[in-house]
């Protein structure tokens, strides 16, 4: 079957739905990045995602829901403070990872006990699992380890002919993945800084603890290199900024330099607004990688709210061309 790139709408999310049902690949938008979904109680179904992502397979996938009666389905929690999180945040760029129920494969869940599941708050999202009737199993629909979607477009570039279809719904809103936690018991531990401002979560949670899967890291959350372009990214430092030619991109965060000798550029956010700065950033990005330049260098995020989800990225492209 040939990939179908279809602007989202009623028919288009029932078809789409359709081919989910049928164990196929359907990639579409959520307030993050781009999933790259299927049916989530279905292992041959979701073993298609590591293929087409290229993705390690000791990596657990989250399941995509659109009720408390689905998230029943999956997941088992008693802690009194995920309902109030689930209360405050759901539909939103949060994912919890919860002890699991047995309907769901150990493909999705890498063999783990627990699984991830979030709510997202899109409604083309919401729609195509309601009209599939499943959970869906997404990962951010690139290829595994480069910059994450935001727009269809980046999906057909890096995945085109894996997927059956891309629904298309324009930009994502908040434009970095959602945020992870893990619940132990009584404990809740951060997997990955995303789209939620962990201080948010940390008002009904209190501190959040870390955690570390030192060899066979959960998350790809957890790598030290992750999103990164196709092209070197570093960070703009004192010894980048005397290097800087007309040959090279540059992503500033607030405020250009004044007279910089450099090529293509963007300021993620003008005002400093956090929010609109993960918004722009992975489309600057790939922005960026599709120009000329030569490599890209980018100014630090503060390291505060969302600019530590921000960071977190960055330091993971970074490190690709460190490493
Ligand atoms: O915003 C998002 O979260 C996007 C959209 C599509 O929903 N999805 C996303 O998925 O970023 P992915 O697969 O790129 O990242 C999900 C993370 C991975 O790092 C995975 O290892 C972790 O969730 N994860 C999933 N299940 C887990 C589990 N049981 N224990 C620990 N980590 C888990
Ligand atoms: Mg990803």
């Amino acid at each position: 079957m040939n990939m179908q790139y279809l602007k989202a709408n009623n028919d288009s999310i029932k078809k789409a739905a359709e081919v989910i049902k049928s164990g196929g690949l359907v990639a579409f938008p959520t307030e993050t990045v781009y999933g790259l979904g299927a049916n989530g109680l279905d292992p041959v179904a979701a073993a298609k995602i590591f293929e087409a992502k290229n993705r390690p397979t000791f990596n657990p996938l989250i399941l995509h829901i659109n009720s408390l009666d689905m998230l029943n389905r999956v997941a088992r929690f008693i802690n009194p403070d995920v309902k109030k999180l689930i209360a405050r945040f759901w539909p939103g760029p949060l994912t919890l990872v919860l002890r699991k129920k047995e309907i769901v494969p150990g493909i999705i869940t890498a063999g783990h006990t627990t699984v991830a599941v979030r709510m997202p708050a899109n409604e083309i999202a919401l729609k195509l699992i309601e009209f599939s009737g499943i959970p869906i199993a997404a990962p951010s629909a690139n290829a595994f380890g480069f910059l994450s979607p935001t727009k269809a477009e980046h999906v057909k570039k890096q995945l085109g002919e894996k997927v059956d279809v891309i629904l298309d719904g324009g930009s994502t809103d908040v434009g970095i993945e959602s945020t992870i936690i893990e619940v132990r018991g009584d404990d809740f531990y951060l997997l990955r800084p995303g789209g939620l401002p962990m201080e948010e979560i940390e008002e009904i949670t209190g501190k959040l603890k870390n955690i570390s899967y030192k060899n066979t890291p959960n998350s790809p959350g957890q790598l030290k290199v992750h999103y990164s372009p196709s092209k070197p990214i570093k960070f703009l430092d004192e010894t980048a900024l005397s290097k800087i030619t007309e040959e090279d991109a540059v992503l500033f965060f607030r405020e250009e330099i004044e007279n910089l000798n450099c090529g293509i550029k963007r300021v993620l956010s003008p005002d400093g607004d956090l929010r609109i700065a993960a918004a722009n950033l992975f489309g600057y990005l790939h922005e960026l990688e599709e120009s000329d330049a030569k490599i890209i260098y980018v100014e630090k995020a503060p390291d505060e709210g969302l600019g530590k989800a921000i960071m977190d990225r960055l330091i993971k492209a970074t490190n690709k061309y460190k490493l």
